[in-house]
């Protein structure tokens, strides 16, 4: 009798994990361009990694054409004084696709691709990030102490992600997360149902 409910509890719980599977990562995702007519690899990581042969001195064993960093504009300041950074570390990697400068299908060396990204999804347009997030900026210890933003510790716990040593700094990254680990709408690292996304940071 125990043994039948051992048994139905396992099954269950490996229904469940089979359900939450399908929502999660990259397969079927905004991410996954194996189905693309401009990917005839139809592989999922290549349009973004390789194995060998990646560009060298970048991270994450990168494949796709960067975008060029030297064209942004560094002239914003936000509300509370901080200077915008230019983009740079993991950042730069996704304004390869998004900020619209450089082809979806320029990976693998390709230089000669056409198709980029929709309007909807541009962030950033190759000379400035004006109406975005800040991003490449730190996570301001002058804020945490002041008590406008909370303490990376509790940030992290709520499921951002503050990237580097501390004072830690802010990416595309700490909001999304490109593979869809979580599940999310919009490759959110966590909910923003109630605006609990901003407040893992803001103290408001
Ligand atoms: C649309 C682009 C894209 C695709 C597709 C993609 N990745 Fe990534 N991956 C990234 C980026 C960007 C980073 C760096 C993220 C950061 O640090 O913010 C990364 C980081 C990683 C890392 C190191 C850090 C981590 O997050 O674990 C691994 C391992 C990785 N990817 C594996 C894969 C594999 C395996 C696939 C295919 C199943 C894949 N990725 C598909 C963009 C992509
Ligand atoms: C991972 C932490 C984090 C998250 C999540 C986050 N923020 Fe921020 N936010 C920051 C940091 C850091 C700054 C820059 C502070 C500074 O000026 O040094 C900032 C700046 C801002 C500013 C001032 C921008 C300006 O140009 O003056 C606003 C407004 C803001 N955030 C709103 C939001 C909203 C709305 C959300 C949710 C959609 C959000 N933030 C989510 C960390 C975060
Ligand atoms: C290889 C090009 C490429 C790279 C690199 C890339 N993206 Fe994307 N991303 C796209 C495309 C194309 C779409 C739109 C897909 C569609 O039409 O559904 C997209 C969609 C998204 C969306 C919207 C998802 C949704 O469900 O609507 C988010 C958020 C996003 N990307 C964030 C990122 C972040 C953050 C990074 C870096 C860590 C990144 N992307 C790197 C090409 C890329
Ligand atoms: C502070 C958190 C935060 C940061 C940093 C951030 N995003 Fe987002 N992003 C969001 C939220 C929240 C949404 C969902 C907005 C909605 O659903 O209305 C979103 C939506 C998107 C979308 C879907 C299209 C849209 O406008 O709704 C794309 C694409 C995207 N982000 C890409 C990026 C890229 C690329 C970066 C870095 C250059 C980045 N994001 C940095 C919070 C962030």
């Amino acid at each position: 009798m125990k043994k039948t409910l051992i048994i139905i509890l396992a099954l269950a719980t490996g229904l469940i994990m089979v359900g939450q599977a399908a929502a999660q990562g990259i397969s079927g995702s905004a991410h996954d361009f194996s189905t693309e007519t401009w990917n005839t690899s139809g592989e999922i990581c290549i349009t973004c990694h390789t194995p060998h042969n990646a560009m060298a001195g970048k991270p994450v064993l990168w494949n796709h054409t960067l975008t060029d960093n030297s064209t942004y504009v560094n002239n914003l300041q936000t509300a509370f004084g901080t200077t915008w950074g230019t983009p740079d570390g993991p950042s730069l990697l996704c304004l390869s696709c998004h900020d619209g400068t450089v082809a979806l299908d320029n990976f693998g060396g390709t230089t000669s691709g056409t198709n980029f990204i929709g309007a909807g999804e541009q962030v950033g347009d190759g000379t400035t990030l004006d109406g975005n997030h800040p991003i490449s900026v730190d996570y301001n210890a002058a804020l945490v102490t002041s008590g406008e933003l909370n303490d990376i510790t509790s940030a992290e716990t709520a499921g951002v992600n503050i990237y580097g040593s501390a004072p830690g700094r802010i990416q595309c990254g700490s909001c999304h997360d490109v593979h869809n680990s979580a599940g999310i709408t919009k490759l959110l690292r966590t909910s923003n149902a109630a605006s609990a996304l901003c407040m893992a940071c803001h103290n408001k």
